[in-house]
């Protein structure tokens, strides 16, 4: 049994009702919605099922193309869920101790985040192009983070080609699944990937730009090099995540399918040795910003731009859509999509900032500024996290605006402002608003204001956190993320966002 899916698919029926037309019209100046709250069922089957939504089966077998008069840019949309392969306990001490570690993984990304070195990294050039890959939610895989599928092998591949879901990270850039033969691989649900089973699959010679400069600007560390089987030295990658986490093994390409597009030549990590919190998955999916991001390689056909509408229910039948192309009409926006600039950190290769000028709760102002000059947005953290100046004030203007009428429960993990919500069947949610360089308006969606830590309502939080110093990096994760088109425009270098329902399936 799954908490989080729990409290996710409660939250979404709560976001639903919020809306008052279904996420219908737009609805602008939105300062707070009204959440019906009720016990949380627990679905009977916790074990993570599969499956793909048969809106999104027809819409991958088909890229969509689509000529622009100055070039052709093509779109191709990929399922996106939670994952939630581990099926945890009906125990309430059970589902507490699931999300404490899950918090805790989550901490040790954000910190991960704040301690990237500042090796100088180049950047190259950007091209132009489009497709579209589904989201799911990265429950199933025992983390709070999303995932897709894709394919790796070419047609003419004996058993290569499989089907493997990833974790989708716009946090970094070399997309790695397992490959056989695996010295040490964590279990995953997927069947392994198995080169030999591929006929399309290429090790990357030792001496090609890849394993070196652009190696280099993805990972921080230029592939070694060391003879394989064959006479010729192949490239070996060693990525190392934050929070202790590793995947190492030989840099390859590839045929890969997104969704309906496939792609010759795509270079990805075989991953012989990898650990970490990567729960069931086959692996990660990077969409950072440097030159072997998928973003990257995808630029001719994709134009560099790509979006995502992360669900806010973790139910396993319930997914997104990742979208790769800047074909808007896969979206569903209910409101306009707003485009702020989007900022380059060149000590920061990978990750993707903004300017955010304001944040308000309920309509009210809470701070003229976010504290620093670049935010990151991440798919990969789960909760936002506010400079200890910043927090403060949100937090006291929610706590002003919620407090009124709902007691206080005890701090859960890095979430500290919770309340018990018992006996109550709707509660009044003030929303945050951030307002964004140039104008543009972000408001979280009832969805992602409150973290439900107890089954019964009990002790529910406001889902952000402090920094623990005022220079720290703030983050906008992906629970604040939930039902938003949220488009990463690399050539355009804009961000974009609107309002939309997420749970397409
Ligand atoms: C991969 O997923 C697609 C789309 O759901 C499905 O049609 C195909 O049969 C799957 N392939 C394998 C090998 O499972
Ligand atoms: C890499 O090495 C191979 C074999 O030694 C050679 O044929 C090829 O030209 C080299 N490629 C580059 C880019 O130097
Ligand atoms: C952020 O935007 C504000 C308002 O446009 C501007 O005054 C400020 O200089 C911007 N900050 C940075 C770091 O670009
Ligand atoms: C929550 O409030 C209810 C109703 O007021 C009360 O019975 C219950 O003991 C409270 N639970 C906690 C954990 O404080």
């Amino acid at each position: 049994m799954d908490a989080r899916l729990i409290l996710l698919h409660v939250l979404a029926l709560l976001a639903v009702v919020a809306g008052g037309g279904g996420g219908g019209g737009a609805v602008v100046g939105r300062e707070s919605a009204v959440l019906p709250l009720r016990e949380l069922q627990w679905g009977s089957s916790g074990q993570g099922r599969y499956s793909q939504s048969k809106r999104f089966e027809k819409k991958m077998t088909g890229e969509h193309k689509k000529s622009a008069a100055a070039r052709t840019t093509s779109t191709t949309v990929l399922e996106l869920k939670h994952h939630s392969l581990t099926a945890i306990s009906d125990h309430p001490a059970a589902q507490e101790s699931y999300l404490r570690r899950l918090l805790a993984a989550d901490e040790a990304r954000a910190n991960s985040l704040q301690l990237r070195n500042k090796a100088a990294f180049t950047q190259s050039g950007n091209a132009a192009a489009a497709a579209e890959v589904p989201l799911t939610s990265g429950i199933r895989f025992q983390t709070l983070n999303y995932v897709t599928t894709i394919a790796l092998g070419g047609r003419s591949s004996r058993a290569g080609v499989g089907n493997l879901t990833v974790i989708v990270d716009t946090g970094s850039d070399l997309t790695w699944v397992q490959c056989k033969p695996c010295s040490v691989c964590y279990a995953q649900r997927d069947p392994l990937f198995d080169p030999a089973g591929s006929a399309s699959y290429a090790a990357v010679p030792c001496n090609a730009s890849a394993c070196e400069a652009s190696l280099k600007a993805a990972t921080g560390v230029p592939g070694s090099c060391a003879s394989g089987s064959g006479n010729s030295e192949k490239c070996y990658y060693a990525l190392a995540y934050g929070d202790g986490s590793f995947s190492r093994g030989v840099l390859a390409t590839d045929t890969v399918a997104l969704g309906g597009a496939s792609l010759d030549g795509f270079v990805f990590g075989c991953g012989l040795s990898n650990r970490g919190l990567f729960g069931g998955t086959a692996g990660l999916m990077g969409l950072g910003r440097t030159e072997l991001s998928l973003v990257s390689q995808t630029a001719s056909r994709f134009g560099g731009v790509f979006s995502y509408c992360l669900p806010a229910t973790t139910s396993g039948d319930a997914a997104g859509s990742l979208s790769l192309g800047g074909d808007t009409s896969s979206y569903r926006n209910a409101t306009p999509v707003s485009y702020t600039r989007m900022i380059a950190d060149p000590a920061q290769p990978p990750f993707y900032f903004m300017n955010v000028t304001g944040a308000s709760v309920g309509g009210a102002v809470a701070a003229a500024g976010l504290g620093a000059a670049n935010v990151l947005i991440d798919s990969g953290t789960v909760i936002t996290r506010l400079a200890p100046s910043v927090y403060r004030a949100v937090r006291g203007e929610f706590a002003r605006q919620f407090t009124e009428r709902y007691p206080a429960a005890p701090p859960f993990s890095l979430l500290d402002t919770c309340y018990n919500l018992t006996g109550h069947d709707e509660v009044k949610v003030p929303l945050l608003t951030l307002r964004l360089e140039g104008g543009a308006d972000m408001t979280v969606d009832a969805a992602g204001m409150l973290f439900m830590v107890r089954k019964d309502g009990s002790q529910v939080c406001l889902a952000m956190a402090s920094l623990s110093f005022e220079d720290q990096t703030p983050i906008i994760g992906n629970y604040q993320q939930k039902n938003k088109r949220v488009v990463y425009d690399t050539v355009g270098s804009r961000l974009g966002f609107a309002d939309e329902d997420c749970t397409y399936a």
